[in-house]
Parts: structure tokens; sequence; C-alpha cells
């Protein structure tokens, strides 16, 4: 069945990125010029999806803002004759169609999820983290949907990571692998190295059947006493197969302080109209540090 519909949890506290979050929400931190969510958006509907339920959270108004017309900045720039960024701001709010449901409570990414039941009803529907940006050739999403379209499982987005990394992922236990897509035994939310059956993580891309729905309803609260997602794809990989797929493109967690910086150095790096600035302030900084080095030997 094919997916069209996608859940992108926003309501979480973004603790990692205080005070920058305490009066807006991560996703809606800039990225050279363009909020992290946008580009989220932009993804899931180059992967074909059609109808969005952003899940929002406190703090979560600048989000609904900004995918909704603003038509006083939009009469503003016509007047004054700027009709590239007219097109661009006028495309924003024309991108999918998006709704919007808040969790009370941030009472963990599984609750976000299950938050979404109504609006998904009887389908298979995919979920993008607000704040996990991936660069890639074919959207990541659609390499999770294309699993998906084949073998009607559950599928989750995942990729290598570093040993001192594991522990801040859901790591992943194979049973079987063809090319870049496994069969999951099980998975152990941040496992230490030494207890981690791989280091293959969990990164924010899921496709999912609604039977997780029941599924998530019917969980206690697990690690950081919250409703995790993971725990719910434990007890369904024991009653049904879940597959895992190789993402390829480069990914970003911008709710993490290096991750963002990453984010913004590489996206403008990418522009055509910014690299050359950007290369040559980033030359210009390493030549700077070197000298400094040199002159503290
Ligand atoms: P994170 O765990 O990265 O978000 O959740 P967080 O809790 O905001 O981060 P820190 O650790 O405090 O900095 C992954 C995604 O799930 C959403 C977040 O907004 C993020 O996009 N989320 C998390 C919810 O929507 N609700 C929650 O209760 C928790």
């Amino acid at each position: 069945m094919t997916v069209k519909k996608a859940v992108i949890p926003a309501a979480g506290l973004g603790t990692r990125f205080l005070p920058a979050t305490k009066a807006q929400p991560k996703e809606m931190l800039p990225v050279v010029d363009k909020p992290a969510i946008q580009y989220i958006v932009e993804e899931a509907v180059a992967s074909g999806i059609e109808s969005i339920i952003i899940v929002t959270g406190r703090n979560k108004r600048s989000i609904e803002d900004h995918f909704d017309r603003s038509v006083e900045l939009e009469q503003t720039l016509e007047e004054k004759g700027k009709n590239e960024i007219l097109e661009e701001i006028k495309g924003i709010s024309n991108l999918a169609s998006i709704h919007y449901i808040r969790q009370r409570e941030p009472l963990g990414l599984g609750h976000a999820v299950l938050t979404a039941r109504q609006f998904i009803g009887d389908e298979p529907f995919a979920v993008l983290l607000g704040d996990d940006l991936m660069m890639a050739e074919k959207p990541a999403l659609r390499q999770l949907m294309d699993v998906h379209e084949q073998t009607g499982t559950d599928v989750v987005g995942v990729q290598h990571v570093a040993p001192e990394d594991v522990s801040k992922y859901g790591i992943i236990d194979t049973r079987t692998s063809r090319g870049l897509v496994y069969e999951l035994a099980d998975l152990v939310e941040k496992p230490s190295v030494d207890e981690a059956p791989s280091m293959i993580a969990v990164m924010g891309r899921y496709v999912l059947n609604p039977s997780i729905f029941p599924i998530l309803a019917s969980l206690e609260k697990g690690a950081g006493g919250e409703i995790q997602l993971t725990d719910a794809l434990r007890k369904q990989c024991t009653v049904s197969p879940i597959h895992a797929v190789s993402i390829q493109g480069q990914r970003y967690d911008i709710g993490d302080k290096f991750g963002y910086l990453r984010a913004g150095l590489e996206m403008a790096l990418s522009r055509p109209e910014m690299r050359g600035q950007v290369l040559s302030f980033l030359n210009g900084l390493c030549g700077k540090i070197a000298v400094r080095q040199k002159t503290h030997l």
C-alpha cells in the first residue's frame, strides 16, 4: 500500500539546545535561511507524501505561522516588486496539506506518534523526526517507502555510527541482511558500547503500519519516564518482521549544538551562491588558527 500520510513530531523540549529553545522550538531554528522543519516537510513531499500532521507542544505557534499564508507580507513584497522571494514565500504555504495536533505534555516520541492516531486512521504512515535533517540525492524517506512498498512491513531508517556514539541511539540487532536492507531481530535503546549488538543506529525516519498504535497505547513509561517508540518496535518485532534500510545520505541532528553548526556550514557550502564566500572564510579561519598554534609552541 502506498504511504500518503506523515507525522512530524515536533513537541520535544529541546533541552540540549537551551537557552535558544526556551521560547522557540528547535524545529524553527534556521539552517542557512530556512527553518529546519521546512527541509523536513520538503523531504516528505519529495517522497510522495500528501498529508502531514505536525505534533506540536508549547511555544510552537511559530511553526503554524510559518506554513500558513502571510497576506500582509505577500502584499508588501508585491508592492516592492520583490517577485522572486514572493514566489518562494507563497510556495511555503502550498507545500502540502499540513495539519497540527498538540501533545499536551512531552511524554516521549512514542506518545507524540500516538497523538496522531486519529488523523492516520487505518493505513501505513511515515514518521520524520522534526530535528533530524537528511540530505540525500534520493530523499531519505523515499528510500524507506520503496522497501515498505515491496515488503509491507514496518521499516526504520538506520546508519552506522562510531563506537563512542552508540549510547546516544536505538541500536539494531539484525537477523539477515541483503544489500542495504536488514531484517531486525531486536532493538536496544541507548546501550553501552559493550552491550550494543551492532554499531547500526536508528535515525529519525520510519514507515509504520497502524498496528503500532495499540502497542503504543498499551506501553508503560520506559527510559527517561517517556513512552518510547523503540519499546513499541521491540514488541512489534516479536510478532511481525521489521526491516531497516541503511539511509544513503548525510544526516544532521540539529537538536545538538555541533550537529546544528555542521548542518549550517555544509548546507551553505552546497549552495552555489554561497560556496565561494564560505570556503574563503573557512580557509582564512584555518590559517589564523594555524598561526596562533605556532606562536604558542
Ligand atoms: P528528542 O529526544 O531529540 O527531543 O526527540 P527533545 O526531547 O526535544 O530533545 P532534548 O534531548 O530535550 O534536547 C526527537 C523528536 O521527537 C520530538 C522532538 O520534538 C524531536 O523532533 N518529541 C520528543 C516530541 O514530539 N514529543 C516528545 O514528548 C518528545
